[in-house]
């Protein structure tokens, strides 16, 4: 038998109900705050992730699925989006159409993860990206529109941690004095560690090693290296969510596991979670659109995992999914069962929802059936009914039965309940 790839899933029937009650909400949510989907495709050039997630992180050096193809162009299916959104906007111009842009999106990322709860090698991202500001509003409106988001939801128990980064001036500096601090330490690194000494030194904060992370308790902090702006901005930032009552938490030892960062970082966690907590994270990367070959373009966004906002919210009220059906139909002889779908296809028309049995049944299974599927109304039609043009309908919940003409069938569903 074949299986599904490691760390792959289906999304089967009883939880897709789940998923697309998420999307619609997400896409009217989007709507609201004028944020415009935008698509882009499924695999893309491999050096734009090199270029725009960075060679040293986790993401780029070890879990991506890439493969040379028959033309021999290096590719890669997207293990996040930022990067091809930013592709796309320069590639078609955006920034040149409007002085704000404001996209959202929905896809799928592949990464090649050891597989645990919560975390898998394909998964679903939702996610915002805002181009064009430089100012702290902008950071308030990203974490606002994603915040407000699970709290619609329903979500409870939802912490925002924040920090800064500072701009580049700030992590040159930081990343000196990281050096400074590591160098006598290098000989008790890991290899993958004491190869990013060189080439990019911050990411070793990044590190999942137990003894690295004691080591690097006493490292310096970024937040000490902040410029003066960079403080600024990031006051503004947390007064705002303040005066927007969004409970925050500064980490200043939140390091996000992608280069692209500049000043804000975000992540929310959901204590419904286990070790991986984290249903989104963001931030500022006011140098990625120039550094991919657009202008210079403040931007900033986030990515949120679906599966663990479903797993989040999968056991709560929220959660809870009615895909029950409205009428079974069954039918109880040959002449009848053209009758029934002929029925069916009309009360479909006035807009209920309707399943037919298709097994030939008796009475009494049809009946099991219907209960089965959640019907509120079973429509029974046997010879008799149809030379009295007539239906019969079993009300499921009360178990009364009426005999109803076919004529008045319609509005005789409208004025129930169902
Ligand atoms: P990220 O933190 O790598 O950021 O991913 C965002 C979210 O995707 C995570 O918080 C988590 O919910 C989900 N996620 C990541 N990896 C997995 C996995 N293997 N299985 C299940 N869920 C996962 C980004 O991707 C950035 N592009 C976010 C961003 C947008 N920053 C600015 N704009």
């Amino acid at each position: 038998m074949i299986r599904t790839v490691k760390g792959t899933h289906d999304i089967l029937p009883d939880k897709t109900g789940l998923w697309q009650k998420l999307e619609t909400a997400l896409h009217s949510f989007m709507r609201k705050y004028g944020y415009s989907e935008i698509r882009t495709p499924m695999f893309e050039k491999t050096e734009l992730f090199k270029r725009g997630v960075g060679e040293e992180t986790d993401i780029v050096s070890k879990e991506m699925y890439s493969w040379v193809d028959q033309s021999g162009d290096n590719l890669t299916l997207k293990p996040e989006l930022t990067a091809p959104v930013v592709r796309a906007f320069i590639q078609n111009n955006l920034g040149g159409q409007a002085s704000i842009s404001r996209v959202y999106y929905k896809d799928a990322c592949f990464r090649r993860e050891r597989p645990q709860k919560g975390r898998t090698r394909q998964f679903h991202q939702f996610g915002a990206e805002l181009f064009g500001s430089p100012h702290p509003e902008a950071d308030v409106e990203i974490i606002c529109l994603v915040y407000n988001f699970y709290k619609e939801l329903g979500l409870k128990d939802i912490l925002l941690k924040i920090n800064s980064i500072g701009s580049e001036e700030c992590r040159n500096n930081f990343r000196k004095e990281l050096r400074n601090y590591l160098k006598p330490l290098l000989p008790k690194l890991t290899e993958t560690s004491q190869a990013r000494f060189e080439k990019n030194p911050l990411r070793i904060l990044d590190t999942k090693v137990e003894h690295e992370q004691e080591l690097l308790k006493t490292s310096p902090k970024i937040n000490d290296f902040l410029t003066a702006e960079d403080q600024a901005h990031f006051e503004s930032v947390t007064s705002m969510l303040t005066k927007l009552d969004i409970a925050f938490e500064i980490d200043p030892l939140m390091v996000r596991g992608l280069d692209y960062y500049t000043r804000t970082t975000f992540e929310i966690t959901s204590t419904a979670l286990g070790a991986q907590d984290a249903l989104c994270g963001g931030g500022r990367y006011d140098k990625l659109v120039e550094s991919l070959g657009g202008k210079p373009t403040p931007a900033i966004g986030f990515g949120a995992g679906i599966e663990r906002l479903i797993l989040a919210i999968e056991n709560t009220e929220a959660g809870k999914i009615d895909d029950s059906i409205q009428v079974y139909i069954t039918a109880l002889s040959e002449k009848a069962r053209t009758q029934a779908q002929v029925m069916a296809n009309d009360v479909r028309k006035n807009d209920f929802t309707v399943t037919i049995d298709l097994l030939r049944r008796s009475l009494k299974s049809n009946l099991r059936e219907a209960n089965r599927l959640g019907a509120k109304i079973a429509i029974i039609i046997g010879d008799d009914e149809l030379v009295n043009h007539s239906v019969q309908v079993k009300d499921l919940t009360t178990g009364q039965q009426k005999e109803i003409t076919v004529n008045k069938l319609i509005e005789y569903l409208s004025n129930l309940d169902l």
